[in-house]
Order: C-alpha cells, then sequence, then structure tokens
C-alpha cells in the first residue's frame, strides 16, 4: 500500500531514501567515545583474529559486489591476504581452508542457498565464519560462529540499495577492527577513517539531495540499448554494481569494466553516442589513479563514447571531457563507493520507470534466491 511506501511509488525509493539512516544505524554503538571499535558481538576473540592468516569472502550479486570493495579495505587496512569468490564457485571447488582462515559470509537475507552451501563448505574445514547479514535470526547468521548485523531494515524492493550500503559499512568495520586488533603501521589512518566513517551517512544525505538531474539525464536514455559502466580501484566493483542494477531493473544491457582492461577489449564496444559511466577516483591521495581514468575518458570520448562522469566536488580535470557530469562529495578513496554508488541506483530506478518497468519486482527475479 501507499502507506507501506511512506509516500514514495516504489519501495525501492523508499529505501533509497533510508539509506543514511540504514548507514548511520549500522555504526550505531559500533564506535565508542574515543573513537575506537568495539565490536563486542563478533564473539571471535581478539587472540583469535590475531591468528588469522586468510580472509575468504563468500557472497552472491549485490553482496558479492560488497565483498570485492571489502578486500581494498582488509588488505589495506589489515596486510591480511582476502580473496572474494562467488558462493555459488567456491562451493563446488577445494579451496584452501584451515582454522586460520576467516570466513565472511555477506548476505542481506540471510537464506540465499549457495552462500549457506558455502559457509558449511567452509565450516568442515575447520574455519571460522562471520556472516555479514540483515535479517536476524535468518540460516546464514545461525550457521555461522558470529554475525555482525548491518541495521538497514528490512529491505523490500527486490534490487538491494540500502542493505548493499550497510553492507559496505559492515565490511569497513570489520576491515579496520582486524586492523586496530592487529595493530598495523595504518593506526593513525584507520583512527581518521573512523571519524570519517561517523560522518558518512550526512555525505550520503547531500548526495541524495542532488540526484534530479540525474534522473533528468536517466529519462534521456530511455531508448538505449547498452550502458557501459568503468571504475578503477574500489570504483571497479561500483560500476558491476551499477551494470547489475541496470539490467535488473531496465533490463538493458550494461556491463562494469575495470578502466585498466579497455585496452584488452571493452574498448571495441565503444561507439557513437554509447553512454560510459565512468567512477573517478578521488584526484587526491592516490592521483595516479585519477590521472589514469582521466585518460580513459579521454580515449572513450574520442571514440565518441556519452561520458557521464562521477567524480568528487571540485575535481576539474574531469570537466573538458564529461558529457554529463554528476558530483559526489569528497571522501577517503575506500570509502568513496557509499557515496558513489548512490546516483547509480537512482539512475537504473528512473529508467526502470522511464521503460515502464515494474520497479519493485522486475521480471524473473526473486528478493531471496534460496534455491540453485
Ligand atoms: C541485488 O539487487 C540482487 N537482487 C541480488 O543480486 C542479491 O544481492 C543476491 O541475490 C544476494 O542476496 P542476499 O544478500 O540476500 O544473499
Amino acid at each position: 500500500s501507499a502507506a507501506e511506501k511512506g509516500g514514495y511509488d516504489y519501495f525501492m525509493l523508499k529505501e533509497i531514501a533510508e539509506q543514511p539512516k540504514a548507514v548511520a544505524d549500522t555504526l550505531l554503538g559500533r564506535i565508542d567515545p574515543a573513537g575506537s571499535l568495539t565490536l563486542d558481538e563478533v564473539r571471535i576473540s581478539p587472540s583469535e583474529l590475531r591468528e588469522i592468516d586468510k580472509v575468504v569472502i563468500v557472497a552472491c550479486g549485490t553482496a558479492f559486489h560488497a565483498g570485492l570493495i571489502a578486500k581494498y579495505a582488509i588488505e589495506h587496512w589489515t596486510r591480511i591476504p582476502c580473496e572474494v569468490e562467488l558462493a555459488s564457485e567456491f562451493r563446488y571447488r577445494d579451496p584452501i581452508l584451515d582454522s586460520r582462515s576467516l570466513v565472511i559470509a555477506i548476505s542481506q537475507s540471510g537464506e540465499t542457498m549457495d552462500t549457506l552451501m558455502a559457509l558449511r563448505h567452509a565450516r568442515e574445514q575447520g574455519s571460522k565464519v562471520l556472516a555479514i547479514c540483515n535479517t536476524n535470526g535468518s540460516t546464514i547468521p545461525r550457521e555461522s560462529d558470529a554475525v555482525l548485523y548491518t541495521h538497514a531494515g528490512p529491505e523490500v524492493a527486490v534490487a538491494s540499495t540500502k542493505a548493499f550500503l550497510t553492507q559496505l559499512v559492515a565490511c569497513y568495520l570489520v576491515a579496520l577492527y582486524l586492523g586496530q586488533v592487529r595493530g598495523t603501521k595504518w593506526g593513525d589512518e584507520i583512527q581518521a577513517v573512523i571519524k570519517d566513517l561517523s560522518r558518512i551517512s550526512e555525505e550520503v544525505e547531500r548526495v541524495l539531495e542532488t540526484m534530479e538531474p540525474v534522473r533528468a539525464l536517466a529519462r534521456t536514455l530511455a531508448e538505449k540499448d547498452t550502458v557501459l559502466f568503468l571504475g578503477r580501484h574500489v570504483g571497479y566493483p561500483v560500476a558491476l554494481e551499477g551494470a547489475l542494477k541496470l539490467k535488473e531493473l531496465a533490463y538493458m544491457h550494461a556491463e562494469g569494466f575495470a578502466a585498466g582492461e579497455l585496452k584488452h577489449g571493452p574498448i571495441a564496444l565503444i561507439e557513437e553516442d554509447v553512454p560510459v559511466v565512468v567512477v573517478v577516483p578521488s584526484p587526491r591521495g592516490r592521483s595516479v589513479l585519477h590521472d589514469k581514468i582521466v585518460s580513459n575518458i579521454q580515449e572513450i570520448r574520442a571514440r565518441g563514447a556519452r561520458t557521464i562522469v562521477i567524480a568528487e566536488e571540485g575535481d576539474e580535470a574531469v570537466v573538458p571531457y564529461a558529457d554529463h557530469l554528476i558530483r559526489i562529495p569528497a571522501t577517503p578513496t575506500l570509502l568513496q563507493p557509499l557515496v558513489a554508488t548512490v546516483p547509480l541506483q537512482v539512475f537504473a530506478c528512473e529508467l526502470a520507470t522511464a521503460r515502464g518497468n515494474e520497479v519493485d519486482q522486475p521480471r524473473n527475479l526473486a528478493k531471496s534466491v534460496t534455491v540453485e
């Protein structure tokens, strides 16, 4: 009913709008007044956490994209090798695991069959399993050694939005906590990022306030067949997520690529007026990444692409090559997916509406895939 949707036309729009609160709720009570993390609910002791020599993340769909982003954060802040794998692949392999491996299963519903089977597969080999889950008491957290709940609240729309942002927050918390417990050389940076994280919900709110031009742009693309997405570093999984949202909702051909792969094949797809969304990393900090992507934008534009550039406020270098510019607030590189994903959600939702599709219940999809 309209009341359940809180005045929005679709649950998806309501859930996109709820993201600042979902993010804040997921952080609530997990950062102490001194600015350190307290994850007591993760009942794996600090000494056990110090023993871990490998992290393996298993998930499906959007939750898998959260895992891909988590890898960058975990390896950077903890120096523990981290693999990310689709649960449906992992469960049928012979992964190398033992009691010093930490397996993280990410799932909104907690009922996804492949993710559940992957975690059973891991436990059989003596690994500890930590679930990141949005549904209290569901099967995946019940079968895990520990759980870090995301507090997104119920997500009704089939296309995941607020659950994804809170999965990212939970992944950052785990990465920062592991870094904190193990004491890496990034101690000061970890402290600073915890501060940035505690303010991030306001930045998500600011992004939501500036989405009208994104909706207008989406409406002009309703007749297109293909949209491509490019990113580097954590912007790469964001590109994958943008493409997945568009497939699910707009039923359009959409693909995400690592921008560095362009010359290895995907650039052959660029032709006159193909829309290409590019997620641009911050020009501050790792500026080499930024410079590389600016030249990628130049390359595809020279071949006729219509460039839709998502870039940090104040990034002037992209302006000459952007047919459309979507601004996002400045954040530390690793946290950028929390703000960069939001315009892609809005974009896909509006395109679905413009094409007359059912936003909350896309064809052929179920909210939770409890079969193979
Ligand atoms: C996201 O928009 C999808 N509908 C889908 O990829 C989903 O993320 C995937 O099925 C995993 O679900 P889960 O998080 O409930 O395990």
